[in-house]
């Protein structure tokens, strides 16, 4: 048996993190060969419920599940982590003005970024999942100079999942018969979900659907706007697809993206597509040997230009306010 993979999950005992434990012990994060050993990382008020996550666990007997550590220190659970999933943040509250959530965000995502400089092992992968992600990924990575930069990564790839959907739906076919599904920007209302470049019967998703009245005023919104509609309907925001969508982040980067296929990964841009060098973008990324690339030379027309800009505006809003706050 391999060597167990230390997998650290922050927010353990949220709503996602208990939509996710459990797959990634039963080993669908890494693949059926992989042993993991958790590591759980709360505030301290939720220290006893990530206990009873922790009890299970254990009662499930995952062949795969090396060990749990449930700690309140970030040094702690990032010390030997291979993979990290940064799951809990401060959600925004009533009276909360934006430069307040991502002052308190600051708070959580600078001291972890410092414990995974301090501890985290040479193969260390990073996703961050609690919002506002890119930037908060952005947030970490400036307090990890040690680690390489493009190991940080923010969580695009539940919008993807949700723009496969809702085309399949939409041309009535499969979700495996569409490939090249694109995220561009921020995981906010102001995302890009490519149908240009995405593929499906030979042609491309725009060229299928032949109804720009469509793919503009209702795939475009509902896609964006797929996480408050969720929050309005359940009451609370999206976890188990959540939890769903950093299995698949994780298992590609590792295992790698299907053969003429790419996926949607928010990755430090280093100046593709006119994206400024440094911001935690969503591009079309493909997976290979255990590492990502953007995906190079596609054609952007006027369309698609406008909203790509618009996004990349809104990431480097905020990367200007979290400067300004003295955060990178
Ligand atoms: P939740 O409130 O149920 O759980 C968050 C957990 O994080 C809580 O248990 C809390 O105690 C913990 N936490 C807070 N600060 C922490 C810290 N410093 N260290 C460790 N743990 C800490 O929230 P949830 O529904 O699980 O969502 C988590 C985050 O994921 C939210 O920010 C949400 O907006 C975001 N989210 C992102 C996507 C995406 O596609 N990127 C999708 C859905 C939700
Ligand atoms: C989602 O896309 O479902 C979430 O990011 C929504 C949210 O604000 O938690």
């Amino acid at each position: 048996m391999a060597r167990p993979v230390n997998v650290t999950v922050t927010g353990a005992a949220g709503q996602i993190g208990y939509a996710l434990l459990f797959r990634i012990a039963s080993g669908q994060l890494l693949g059926k060969d992989t042993p993991v050993r958790l590591r759980l990382l709360e505030i301290t008020p939720a220290l006893k419920a990530a206990e009873g996550t922790a009890m299970e666990l254990a009662d499930c007997a995952f062949p795969l599940l090396d060990g749990i550590d449930i700690t309140d220190d970030a040094k702690t659970a990032f010390d030997g982590v291979n993979v990290a999933l940064l799951v809990g943040a401060r959600p925004r509250t009533k009276g909360m003005e934006r430069g307040d959530l991502l002052a308190a965000n600051g708070g959580i995502f600078k001291p972890q970024g410092e414990a995974i400089n301090a501890g985290a092992a040479e193969d260390v992968r990073v996703l961050v999942v609690g919002n506002p992600a890119n930037t908060n990924a952005l947030i970490a990575q400036s307090h990890a100079p040690d680690v390489p930069a493009e190991r940080f990564t923010a969580m695009t790839r539940l919008d993807h999942n949700r723009a496969l959907s809702q085309l399949a739906t939409k041309l009535g076919v499969s979700v495996s018969e569409i490939t090249k599904m694109t995220i561009w920007g921020n995981h906010s209302a102001t995302q890009y979900p490519d149908l240009f470049h995405a593929q499906v019967g030979g042609k491309t998703a725009a060229e299928a659907v032949n109804d720009q009245e469509w793919l503009a005023g209702n795939f475009i919104p509902t896609v964006a706007k797929r996480g408050a509609a969720i929050i309005e309907a359940r009451g609370a925001s999206s976890a188990a697809s959540a939890a769903n969508a950093a299995i698949d982040h994780i298992y590609d980067w590792v295992n790698g993206t299907p053969e003429g296929d790419w996926t949607s990964m928010a990755v430090p841009s280093d100046g593709s597509y006119g994206v400024p060098e440094g911001l935690i973008s969503s591009f079309p990324v493909v997976c290979k040997d255990g590492k990502y690339e953007i995906v190079q030379g596609l054609e952007i027309d006027e369309f698609s230009r406008g909203l790509i800009d618009a996004s990349v505006r809104e990431l480097a809003e905020e990367r200007d306010a979290v400067r300004e706050l003295g955060l990178i």
